[in-house]
């Protein structure tokens, strides 16, 4: 197989594209042939050497996502066979052409679904669903609130709430990187705008945080009364001061997830979520993944760069092809 690889934690001058051995399933793992691969944070960090991956999973080729066609099964895999359309998320090992996956942290592929399309699902969308829906229970009629709204997992966030049937107000810092968003029905709004926009809704009840620490007292000023904040991203910093008065007073929740140093059962739970209740929207155009950039494979270093930059709308992919 063809795979990023680091060699060492650092720049990209770690960062190596290199031929390796087929990983081989284990019992309940299956092996799937990818053509496109989601880029992310966690492979940026985990060059930078601040994330390693998980036991179990690769320890040197980055990629938390996989978007393919089952090639083969390990003995006891009783959901897939070989030519099924798969996506869903792995530990480590997701930069490849090849990837190894538990067969319970798959999916299948609408048929609609071209396979770039696809591989832009897994982590953005298993992730906000788990966030907005399974953690902090957005309802029908609710408020939610999604600041870091252009990227990967806020697009995410953002078409699952309006086809959940929220009101959804979608933070935006770059000027036009919201006009997607817009069009799908969101209040797109620069964060100097957002309160504003939310007191005309009676606050939110839901916030989904993908900017970081410094937003959280604007999180709680402008929350509902029993509102619940998840905080999935940090990119801006994740240390800072919030008020436990105003948590009080709310009578709010707070809360964290980190998908990816999950154990099995409790990813597989997160995945078969997103099967039942994603994978529709995905299939009747409800949900549409949105591809912000491709980059062949063994540009990665340029891709891991571009996805730091301000300004996207969507994922950012590899191309093995
Ligand atoms: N907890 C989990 O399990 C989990 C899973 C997946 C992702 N994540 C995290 O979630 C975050 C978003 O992921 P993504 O894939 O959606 O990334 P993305 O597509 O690159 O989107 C990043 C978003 O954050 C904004 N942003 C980045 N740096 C910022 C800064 N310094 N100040 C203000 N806004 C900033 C971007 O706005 P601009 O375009 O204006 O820069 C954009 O809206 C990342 O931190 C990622 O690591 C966590």
């Amino acid at each position: 197989m063809r795979a990023v690889t680091f060699n060492g934690a650092g720049g990209n001058e770690v960062v190596r594209f290199e031929e390796r051995p087929d990983p081989v399933p284990g019992d309940h793992e299956v092996l799937v042939a990818a053509r496109f691969a989601g880029v992310n944070w966690a492979d940026v960090a985990q060059r930078l050497g601040n994330y390693p991956a998980p036991p179990g999973s690769p320890a040197d080729i980055p990629g938390l996502e996989v978007a393919g066609v089952v090639q083969a099964a390990g003995p006891q895999v009783r959901a897939w066979r070989a030519g099924d359309r798969v996506f869903g998320v792995v530990g480590g090992g997701g930069l490849a052409d090849r990837v190894r996956v538990h067969e319970r942290h798959l999916a299948a592929v609408p048929a609609g679904l071209g396979e770039d399309l696809a591989a832009a699902v897994p982590e953005a969308y298993i992730t906000a669903h788990d966030a907005a829906f399974t953690r902090c229970g957005l309802e029908l009629g609710e408020v939610l609130l999604v600041n870091g709204a252009n990227g990967a997992v806020g697009s995410a966030a953002v078409q699952l709430g309006l086809a959940a049937g929220a009101r959804v107000v979608a933070s935006v810092r770059s000027a036009g990187a919201g006009d997607a968003l817009a069009r799908a029905g969101a209040v797109v709004a620069s964060p100097d705008k957002v309160a504003e926009q939310l007191a005309a809704l009676g606050g939110a009840d839901v916030v989904v945080e993908l900017i970081g620490a410094q937003n959280l007292q604007a999180d709680f000023r402008v929350l509902a009364v029993k509102g619940r904040i998840v905080v999935v991203g940090t990119p801006a910093g994740s240390d800072g001061a919030i008020s436990l008065r105003a948590l009080m007073g709310k009578r709010a929740s707070l809360y964290g997830t980190m998908l990816r140093a999950r154990p099995l059962e409790e990813k597989a739970a997160a995945v078969q979520a997103f099967a039942r209740s994603v994978v529709p929207l995905l299939a009747a155009g409800r949900a549409l993944p949105k591809i912000d950039r491709v980059f062949p494979a063994a540009e990665a270093t340029a891709a891991f760069d571009y996805l730091v930059q301000p300004g996207k709308s969507g994922k950012v992919l590899l191309d093995f092809g």
